[in-house]
């Protein structure tokens, strides 16, 4: 299994901060953003992992994680992400290194206290399809929102005005290694991206989808109000993060 984490973007809405540097450089209390979904894959046991990132700083990221070696890697994948283009997007630049096997997605700038290991040994016995991770959020206009019914995930509305549940799609995503014919067949959004919901809601309607609630805290961190809040929340409680 693959781990591909998604670093790149134009990271606007944090403008002026990201106009010198990369929104998943900046510091999340004592540690760059980018550490933290990096040991969201290694405690979960995925170790063969490739950073997709872009833009003018993009060399930063290796001179700041080198070869993982922070981590306990012995080796770093990167790809370079020319332009802006949406989530799925940056993903297809993964195909190449990932196809043929299964993969766990996160967004650069997703921080969770815990760990996934359970819902990724889960997902490793589901013999295919994927699997999305929700948290009960106060704010599911700003995020994916699934409704359920059951067991099963019976469709995700990217960015609601109207929610019609408080369960937000946390960025990290599970997939079979159909993702990337999938991401072939998308057509751009309103927003002129290739959406990561689509994809989601290609594996609902072909029944193959498959959701856990995560436990504990979970936060973006890509606008002002996130990053604060994912900076008093590692202050406070601590993340996944490295020991020592
Ligand atoms: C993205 C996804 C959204 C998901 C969110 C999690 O939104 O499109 O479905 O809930 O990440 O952080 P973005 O933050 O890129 O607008």
């Amino acid at each position: 299994m693959k781990g591909v984490i998604l670093a790149g973007g134009l990271g606007t809405r944090m403008y002026p901060l990201t106009k010198i540097t990369n929104k998943h450089l900046l510091p999340v209390y004592d540690l760059p953003m980018i550490y933290y979904p990096i040991q969201t894959l290694v405690n979960a046991g995925v170790t063969d992992i490739m950073v997709v990132t872009g833009g003018r700083n993009s060399g930063d990221f290796l001179r700041l994680l080198g070869n993982g070696s922070e981590f306990g890697l012995k080796h770093l994948n990167y790809a370079y992400q020319e332009g802006e283009g949406g989530i799925a997007a940056a993903l297809e630049l993964a195909e190449h290194w990932a196809a043929g096997d299964s993969l766990v997605v996160v967004l650069g700038d997703n921080l969770i206290e815990g760990n996934i290991i359970e819902a990724v040994t889960n997902f490793r016995e589901q013999k295919e399809g994927a699997k999305i991770l929700l948290k009960e959020v106060h704010d599911p206009h700003r995020f994916g929102v699934a409704s359920l019914d059951g067991d099963k995930v019976t469709k995700i509305v990217e960015k609601p005005t109207d929610p019609e549940t408080n369960l937000a799609v946390i960025g990290i995503y599970m997939f079979d290694e159909r993702v990337w014919q999938i991401i072939g067949g998308l057509e751009p959004s309103k927003r002129g991206e290739l959406e990561i919901t689509d994809v989601n809601n290609w594996y609902i309607e072909d029944g193959s989808m498959t959701y856990e609630v995560l436990e504990g805290w979970w936060t973006d961190a890509g606008t002002f109000e996130s990053l604060h809040r994912a900076t008093n929340l590692v202050a406070e409680g601590g993340a996944n993060k490295v020991e020592g």
